[in-house]
């Protein structure tokens, strides 16, 4: 009887504590999936109710074992970034024990309220100025299509730009967008050499690029970031934008027209002016066969200033294994930014770190890339195996990243 009584406790004590997913699950997928995965995202199926979740558990419990989704990079614990939609440790293990438990849905009147920004396709609200790319198909016969199309701003005054985003006209076939300014018309006369809407460019923009020349960029589940206060990146008078899209068609033929979004501050509200310093290496060649190449690109970007570091873009091709990028102090420190260790091509971002992270005088900015040339990447473009040097080129490779930064000495970065 004792024994039958405390069975009986243990299993009410199991029903009270079982996850559900009006309580517990409905609140992790709503905030860290259903960014992508609902209608009309990028991912191939909705998960924005009970039906939908429960019905793809036995996926969902591998894709999150495996760590595949969601689809954040940064390695948790080095370099803390805003809007990190990764999983915690104790988010993977709620979505595994409910799968375990058999997907129980609880009460639905324990659901959270749905996110309030869940009709407008803006993040920030209205933008203040909406720029509109024209129509274009990609090659559905091309894996990828990175193609460039240039957007007259036509403002006729400098904007102080706090925030931008993209909008895919057709998310299935959009994978990421990047901005550059161009002030020089160069991107103009590559339009002009094409006889369809835009032109097409891998590596990057293929027009001279300086530290301003950045504008951000957006990829799939990557929510708006305004910059922290104070900061904006500077949109020079009768400046065009170039728009860069990689598509994906993947054997459809279909029409894209993204749009983007810009939000301004006011200029009394600036006091500093976000750059973009690109840590670089252009001099190495990855052996044929080597499955664990380590390049290096090493820096004194801060021999006679001081400043803060914003934003982290690493940036590599095909071959690329992992990436790292850390600040070595005068003294030696050694200091994290960002670490991606299972680099996919595929998902690259724009990353703004919670706080502004300090960079004293003398500091060095390291790149530490690892890449695999043999035949066991499924993603090497040659065949044979051949060296692989930096170039623009999907067959060539990259030592890259931008860091985003603001310097103490205002003339460097004259607003
Ligand atoms: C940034 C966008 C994004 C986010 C966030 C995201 N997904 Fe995905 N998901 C995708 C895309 C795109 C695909 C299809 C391509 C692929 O498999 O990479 C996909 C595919 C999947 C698949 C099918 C994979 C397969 O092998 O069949 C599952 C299951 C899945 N996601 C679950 C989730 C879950 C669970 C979350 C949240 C914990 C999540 N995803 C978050 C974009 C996203």
């Amino acid at each position: 009887m004792k024994l039958f009584h405390s069975l009986w406790l243990l299993a009410l004590a199991g029903a009270l504590s079982a996850q559900t997913y009006s309580k517990d699950v409905a609140p992790i997928v709503r905030e860290k999936c259903a960014r992508c995965h609902r209608a009309g995202g990028i991912a191939p199926f909705p998960l924005t109710n009970f039906r939908q979740v429960s019905a793809y558990a036995e996926d969902i419990a591998r894709v999150v074992e495996e760590r595949r989704m969601p689809p954040w990079k940064p390695v948790e614990g080095f370099g803390e970034f805003r809007d990190n939609f990764g999983l915690t440790a104790e988010e993977r293990e709620t979505l595994l024990a409910w799968i375990r438990a058999g997907s129980p849905e609880g009460d639905p009147a324990d659901l959270p309220p749905a996110p309030p920004d869940a009709d407008s396709p803006w993040h920030l609200g209205e933008p203040d100025l909406v720029l509109t790319a024209p129509e274009y198909t990609p090659p559905p016969e091309a894996k990828d299509t990175y193609r460039c199309f240039v957007l007259p701003v036509g403002l006729g005054e400098t904007k102080y730009v706090r925030a931008v985003q993209a909008l895919p006209g057709n998310p299935a076939i959009v994978h990421h967008v990047l901005f550059f300014i161009d002030e020089t018309g160069a991107s103009e006369r590559l339009d002009a050499r094409d006889p369809e809407p835009g032109y097409n460019c891998f590596g990057g923009p293929l027009i001279p690029l300086g530290i301003g020349s950045g504008l951000g960029g957006w990829a799939p589940g990557v929510r708006a970031q305004p910059l922290p206060d104070g900061i904006a990146m500077l949109l020079p008078r009768n400046a065009r934008i170039v728009m860069q899209v990689h598509y994906y068609p993947q054997g459809r033929e279909e029409t894209d027209q993204t749009r983007m979004g810009l939000w301004f501050a006011d200029r009394e509200s600036v006091a500093k002016r976000l750059v973009q310093i690109p840590i670089v290496n252009t001099r190495f060649e990855i052996p044929p066969g080597a499955d664990n190449y380590e390049v290096r690109a090493q820096q004194v970007v801060f021999p006679f200033l001081t400043g803060h570091a914003i934003t982290v873009a690493p940036h590599m091709h095909l071959l690329g294994k992992e990436i790292k990028v850390e600040v070595i102090e005068p003294g030696g420190q050694v200091r994290p930014l960002i670490y991606i260790d299972r680099w996919d091509f595929n998902w690259q971002g724009f990353y703004t770190f919670t706080e502004p992270v300090r960079l004293r005088l003398l500091s060095t900015i390291r790149v530490t890339a690892r890449y695999d040339n043999s035949e066991n990447n499924p993603h090497n473009p040659h065949r044979p195996l051949k060296p692989v040097r930096w170039g623009e080129g999907t067959e060539d490779e990259m030592c890259l990243a931008f860091l985003g930064v603001v310097f103490d000495a205002e003339f460097l970065a004259p607003l």
